[in-house]
């Protein structure tokens, strides 16, 4: 199997990371992978915010489970309800997706820049895991959107829509599993 084919099939989602930041290489590499997505119309709407600030992320997670406690999904509900969880499993390193008000199509468009990156980062040995939970957040007001769009000093005009973490994995790694999705084939 080639390097590509077999990045594809050893990626599982990290939930536990070592303190130690990635070097700057390794998250250049990262951020460039993200950056040559496809997009539709050729738009490249992203815009990434490199968050490595212990205090921003706290906010996003605490916040993210406090618009949660009620929702109605089981899995989100037992986040938002659990006083010990963290929506970035303690990773160093946050990248926050935003796309520009007139992408074509915008969420296809951030999906592709994080699968990209999270296939670099694991040919170089280091774990992602998508979050996705905070979108609850940036959804949950257009207020909300703004607030954090000038915190983070995220230029005017784009949306907040959700995050990778990224990190060395704390543990080994979880084992490729079969997959459920199918597919048909016409000739
Ligand atoms: C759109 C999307 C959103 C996700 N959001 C979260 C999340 O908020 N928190 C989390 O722990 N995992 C999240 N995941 C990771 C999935 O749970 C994970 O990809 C799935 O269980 C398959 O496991 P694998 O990545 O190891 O193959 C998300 C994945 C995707 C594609």
């Amino acid at each position: 199997m080639n390097e590509v084919l077999k990045t594809i099939k050893n990626r599982r989602t990290t939930r536990s990371y070592k303190k130690e930041m990635i070097t700057e290489n390794e998250l250049s590499k990262i951020v460039e992978a993200g950056m040559w997505a496809p997009s539709g119309h050729n738009r490249q709407p992203w815009h990434l915010t490199i968050i490595e600030n212990k205090e921003i992320m706290d906010k996003i997670s605490l916040e993210t489970k406090k618009v949660c406690k009620n929702i109605d999904d089981p899995l989100y509900f037992g986040w938002a309800n659990n006083n010990n969880y963290d929506a970035f499993y303690k990773a160093p390193l946050l990248i926050l997706l935003s796309y520009s008000k007139d992408a074509f199509s915008p969420i296809d468009d951030l999906g592709a820049v994080s699968q990209n990156m999270g296939l670099a980062a694991e040919s170089i040995g280091i774990g992602s895991c998508w979050i996705g939970f905070i979108n609850k957040l940036f959804e949950s007001s257009d207020e909300k959107n703004k607030e954090y769009i000038k915190l983070l000093n995220i230029p005017e005009g784009y949306k907040l829509h959700h995050g990778m973490i990224f990190g060395y994995p704390a543990k080994e790694k979880l084992k490729s599993q079969p997959r459920k999705g199918s597919f048909n084939r016409i000739k």
